[in-house]
């Protein structure tokens, strides 16, 4: 198609951007009238409103009424402008992926504090919806709780029809430092090479079980997981009381005071799932185990 005639037919036929932003310069110039006539011109504004959601209700109503016209109705919905415009009225509801980014959207002020964000990958009809986590989140030791009691609550709760939420694989990297590479970059980590604090060497850290160290004045505590490391700050989440007297089996922790109990591997609370152990990033370089106090 030549660019003359595919003008003119962007001319007849705008697109949704093209309406919108027609709208939105009108609204700007609004903007700028005093009082008065701004409150003339919303008043206008929703009386035109009023009166095309109820010819649009109206209409829609007498389509669904014959089978043939209702195939015809769903196929014109899929138009973004008639969508757009049958949505702004509040006549049809927000669609799948709209719930699913507006659940999303819910968590992300959450995430973000963390550094984190979360991206939607795919819908699956009719129930499964996959996510991928950014940032942070990604590879962080407290993911499935982020995905369980953060997403999958929020997706769930906006999109009642989605039973199942999966996982994509990450798509953020650590990074080599320095030309080595970082083995495993727990939450909250960063890959700037600053403020990393060495601890001990990766050979002092036990096997599912911990190692109590003093960081900068912190008591932390570090476990292992073959070449991946997590550190916790030495307090239960109950009470803040430490948790190096108390005893582990099966990579799990009990607290000595009143007997929470925490994953080692995720620092997950098992008693009280609402809460977890305080995080700190951990990095491992040449079998340095280094950490970045959160
Ligand atoms: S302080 Fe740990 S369970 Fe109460």
């Amino acid at each position: 198609m030549s660019a003359s005639a595919e003008a003119r037919l962007i001319q007849q036929h705008p697109n949704l951007d093209t309406l919108l932003k027609d709208i939105q310069s009108l609204d700007g110039l609004v903007e700028q009238w005093d009082e008065q006539q701004r409150n003339t011109v919303q008043a206008i504004t929703r009386a035109h409103d009023e009166l095309n959601k109820e010819a649009f209700s109206r209409l829609i109503r007498a389509l669904k009424a014959d089978p043939t016209a209702l195939i015809a109705l769903k196929e014109a919905v899929s138009d973004e402008v008639v969508y757009a415009v049958l949505r702004y009225h509040g006549i049809i509801k927000a669609s799948l992926h709209e719930r699913v980014d507006l659940a999303l959207e819910s968590v992300r002020p959450y995430l973000k504090s963390h550094d984190g964000n979360v991206e939607l990958v795919e819908i699956k009809l009719p129930d499964t919806v996959i996510i991928r986590l950014l940032g942070t989140c990604d590879g962080c030791p407290a993911s499935s709780l982020t995905l369980s009691e953060g997403i999958e609550k929020a997706i769930k709760e906006h999109c009642p029809e989605i039973t199942t939420i999966k996982k994509a694989k990450g798509g953020v990297t650590a990074k080599p430092v320095d030309g080595v590479t970082v083995n495993f970059v727990s939450p909250f980590a960063r890959n700037e090479d600053k403020d990393w604090l060495v601890v001990c060497s990766l050979d002092d850290v036990p096997e599912a079980d911990i190692k109590v160290a003093t960081v900068k004045g912190n008591e932390v505590l570090l476990s292992r997981f073959g070449d991946k490391v997590t550190c916790y700050q030495n307090a239960c989440a109950h009470m803040g009381m430490p948790l190096d007297m108390g005893t582990v089996n099966n990579a799990i922790l009990v607290c000595p005071h009143h007997s929470f109990e925490y994953s080692l591997e995720s620092g997950e609370c098992l008693t009280a799932p609402e809460v977890q152990l305080h995080t700190h990033a951990v990095r491992v370089i040449n079998q340095r185990v280094e950490i970045k106090l959160s």
